[in-house]
């Protein structure tokens, strides 16, 4: 049987989200239990980039981090939602992929998993790019994106009062372990994505994988001759073994330049801080 596990990013319980991935799940025609997890609930706290986790066995901080990760490594396929507040994905998310550097560890169970991104949003194009860090999450942890939109609904539960969100639901639940559907229109042709940052006159950089190439119109559709650079985080398998060894080796580049880093952090360390008050005792 197949575990699917769905990642809710919505504080909301019983919001689109999670209705929404409780929908997609009843589409999966594949035999399989669906396993939720609200990022919400876990005590997770901001990674603090000490860059600890890349040298030792695991986190230094002590939270509930490895539940997640086990929950994610122990899933055949991934469906995660994310609501937009203020057109963007909620922190929830980026809070969890900010713990990114533990998913290394578990590289070789999440590589091509089988996955589905929704973006969730309350007003028609107000989505901002909460679609774009939905699929960053997915391409970071390497999985295999099925299938990811921008989905429309404000109220609690309203996204399954609308006949084309079921049937898209539907659709998202035969994609997941089947064939998968690619958006249309202009992507990136090295990873799919559909953000670009313009330079200049004729280069876009993809805001998804990072790489860069010329744009054109092609028989009056926008298309995109990005083409690979040097440094890339997911486009291979390779790529992302090579990241995580570029990671480690800032640590011989940290002790090379450490007096001179140290003289630059003594010559600004006075400033006029607001204070937190004190914990209560
Ligand atoms: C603080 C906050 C900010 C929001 N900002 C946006 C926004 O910028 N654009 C938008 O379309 N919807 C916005 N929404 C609406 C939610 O994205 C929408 O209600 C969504 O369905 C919530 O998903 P949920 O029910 O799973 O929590 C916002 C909601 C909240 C609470």
């Amino acid at each position: 049987m197949k575990r699917v596990l769905g990642i809710i990013a919505s504080p909301r319980k019983l919001g689109n989200c999670e209705v929404f991935i409780k929908e997609i799940g009843r589409n999966i025609p594949q035999e399989h239990e669906l396993k939720l997890l609200r990022i919400h609930d876990f005590n997770l706290q901001e990674c603090r980039g000490c860059y600890q986790c890349l040298y030792g066995e695991k986190c230094v901080i002590r939270d509930d981090i490895k539940i997640i990760l086990d929950a994610m490594s122990e899933a055949d396929a991934i469906i995660l939602a994310a609501p937009t507040y203020f057109l963007g994905p909620n922190s929830s998310l980026k809070n969890l992929l900010d713990r990114g550097l533990n998913f290394y560890r578990i590289q070789e169970s999440l590589y091509r998993m089988p996955s589905i991104g929704i973006a969730m949003a309350g007003i028609e194009g107000k989505e901002g790019y909460t679609l774009l860090g939905v699929n960053s999450f997915l391409k970071i942890i390497m999985s295999d994106i099925k299938m990811s939109r921008v989905v429309y609904s404000a109220l609690p539960g309203e996204v399954l009062l609308s006949e084309s969100n079921r049937a898209l639901a539907g659709e998202m639940g035969k994609a997941l372990f089947g064939q998968g559907s690619v958006n249309h229109g202009p992507a990136c042709p090295l990873c799919g994505g559909d953000s670009f940052r313009f330079i200049d006159a004729n280069m876009a950089l993809c805001l998804l994988c990072s790489s860069r190439g010329s744009y054109r119109m092609n028989n009056g559709v926008l298309a995109f001759d990005i083409v690979r650079g040097e440094h890339n985080l997911f486009l291979s398998r390779d790529d992302a073994v090579k990241h995580g060894e570029w990671l480690r080796m800032m640590k011989q580049r940290f002790i090379n330049q450490i007096s001179s880093l140290k003289q630059v952090r003594e010559d600004n360390k006075d400033g006029d801080w607001i204070k937190p008050p004190p914990p209560i005792k």
